[in-house]
């Protein structure tokens, strides 16, 4: 049995070194450029602070990598979040949105925000800094929900 584990142990090693021979793509272009939401709309000094700080890194063209985002398997895991994120809301290609699209968008981010269920739960227990306040989640609620309207209406 002890043999076992120990050969086991040496197997599971030996996976984890391979392992970081495997590079994950980067997400490391511009956040805010000329397609980016806070170019083409209006978005308040304080909402785009917390945008920038609690939703950038899984929702723009920017993530900020932590040391450990360069160790596997948590690359893999970062960048399947990453992709996953943008291909659901991706704000410096805001643009790319038609107005019914875009409306949706920014009602889902309201919901999303008001619900705290956004930004994820695993993210905030290694950003702390990223969790929003209450008057944050109003904030960016409010915003959110006005400006839907009145893109809606032009
Ligand atoms: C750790 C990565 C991560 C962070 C940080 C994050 N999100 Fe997300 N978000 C995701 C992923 C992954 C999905 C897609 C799967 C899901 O809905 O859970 C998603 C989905 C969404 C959706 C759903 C889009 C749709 O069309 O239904 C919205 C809206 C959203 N996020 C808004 C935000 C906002 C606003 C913030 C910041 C306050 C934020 N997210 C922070 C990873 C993240």
């Amino acid at each position: 049995m002890k043999n076992v584990l120990r050969v086991v142990g040496i197997g599971l090693a030996l996976v984890f070194v391979v392992a970081q021979f495997f590079r994950s793509p980067r997400n490391t272009g511009v956040a805010e450029g000329p397609d980016s939401l806070v170019a083409r709309e209006k978005v308040p000094a304080e909402v785009r602070a917390i945008l920038r700080r609690s939703c950038y890194d899984c929702h723009s063209d920017n993530t900020v990598y932590p040391w450990y985002a360069s160790v596997q398997p948590v690359a893999w895991w970062l960048h399947s979040h990453v992709s996953e994120g943008r291909a659901e809301l991706n704000l410096s290609q805001f643009s790319a949105y038609d107005t019914k699209r875009a409306v949706r968008k920014l009602q889902a981010v309201a919901d999303e925000v008001h619900e705290r269920h956004m930004p994820r739960k695993s993210y905030l227990l290694l950003h702390r800094d990223a969790k929003p306040s209450d008057a944050d989640v109003a904030l960016v609620t409010n915003w959110a929900e006005e400006l839907a309207e009145e893109i809606e209406s032009r």
